[in-house]
């Protein structure tokens, strides 16, 4: 059977979801997991039938792991990623790709030396309702899209609440829910909507006042090349189960989406195109479940990808640059957020030549309203 052997960095959270969703895979399978946190790799191991690797040096000279899966905290994702590259490992890379543009350009670099597949896990990317907007979008149903509107909202208090956990803190995590959450939404409206021109945002501690942790609300308005204007809106202090929402609304109808629906997508057109839908909602079938299934659908269509990609020599469909791209919007918002003015993506590359991208994260806990 043609199978991609998986060496697991990093077994909290997002480990277990890629567990759990490539049980349903026959292309992908994860053998060793590493952990600076025994417990938790045991723990991981246990209930996949994995080996434990008591250091990572060890999945990387393993000649029966085919690829590694990042999922550990964001400062280390650059470093594990080049590591891996150079011991001939393809990578799947968890969010954001890293907190500065300067490691991702070094992750991208060493990748393409090393002649490995890097793919970002970007499970937004591979949600079916997602794909079902970027089609619709693409189709004309609603016209030339004039306004957006993203939301994310998590529980993330619990480990935000802890000192000396990596998230929440710029230096481990390149931020709070801005670079955490509202990646995933600029991922995906990079890829419907095309390039961000413009962004002005607003950071806020609301819940989490640790002197070391950033914002747990955020924010944004983007102003996109094509015209298109729109808001983003992340929390981790939501108190209820974590739910995603987008809105487009264009020249020629609307389309709603809200994770928690059974019937995720909605859409209403003026168009013609629409036949006997015109002039009404309705709501095309797509595989969807409420949470926590829609994150096990859109991992194992993630997982699934990679693993082609690996066996088939393909490039990812979410291309390391895109993923780039997501992070430079993150940073976009953060600089606006630090300066208090409209910030475009000229101003990155400027602060990117003078200071480097890490200047933009650093001292990000003293940004708040
Ligand atoms: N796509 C999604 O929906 C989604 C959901 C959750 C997390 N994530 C992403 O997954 C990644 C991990 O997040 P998480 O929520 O699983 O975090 P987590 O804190 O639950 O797990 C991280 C694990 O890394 C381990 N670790 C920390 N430092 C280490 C080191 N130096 N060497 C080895 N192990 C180390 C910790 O012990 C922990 O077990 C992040 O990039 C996060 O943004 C994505």
């Amino acid at each position: 059977m043609r199978q991609v052997k998986i060496g697991v960095l990093g077994c909290g959270t997002a480990a277990h979801f890629h567990a759990s969703a490539c049980k349903y895979l026959d292309n992908i399978r994860l053998v060793s997991a590493f952990d600076v946190n025994y417990e938790n790799a045991k723990k991981l191991a246990d209930i996949y039938n994995l080996t434990v690797s008591r250091n990572y040096q060890d999945i990387m000279k393993n000649e029966n792991i085919d690829a590694v899966l990042i999922t550990l905290p964001h400062y280390l994702h650059a470093e594990l990623t080049i590591t891996a590259a150079e011991a001939g490992k393809h990578i799947l890379c968890e969010k954001p790709m890293a907190p500065t543009l300067e490691e991702c350009d070094k992750m991208i670099k060493a990748a393409r030396k090393a002649g490995v597949k890097l793919m970002i896990a970007e499970n937004h990317r591979f949600l079916p309702a997602h794909q079902l907007i970027k089609k619709t979008l693409e189709s004309g149903l609603i016209g030339t899209p004039l306004l957006v509107r993203g939301y994310e909202g998590v529980d993330e208090t619990p480990d935000l609440a802890k000192p000396e956990h990596w998230k929440g803190s710029p230096e481990k995590a390149g931020g709070g829910v801005l670079m955490d959450a509202a990646v995933h939404k600029f991922a995906i409206l990079n890829w419907m909507l095309g390039d961000v021109h413009s962004a002005y945002c607003w950071l806020a501690k609301q819940i989490i006042k640790l002197q070391n942790k950033a914002e747990d609300n955020a924010m944004m308005l983007l102003k996109f090349e094509n015209g298109c204007v729109g808001s983003v809106v992340v929390s981790d202090t939501v108190f209820s189960p974590p739910n995603n929402r987008l809105e487009f609304y264009g020249t020629e109808g609307t389309i709603l989406e809200d994770h928690s629906w059974k019937k995720p997508v909605q859409i209403f057109s003026t168009s013609k195109e629409a036949g006997e839908h015109r002039y009404q909602w309705f709501s095309p079938d797509v595989e969807h479940e409420p949470f926590p299934m829609y994150y096990i659908i859109s991992f194992r269509n993630e997982d699934a990808h990679f693993a082609e990609c690996v066996l088939d020599g393909r490039e990812p469909d979410f291309s390391p640059e895109e993923a780039k791209k997501a992070v430079e919007v993150a940073l976009l918002c953060y600089l606006s957020a630090k300066t208090g003015k409209i910030v475009t993506r000229s101003d990155i590359e400027k602060v990117a030549i003078s200071k480097g991208t890490q200047s933009i994260i650093e001292g990000l806990e003293k940004i708040y309203i």
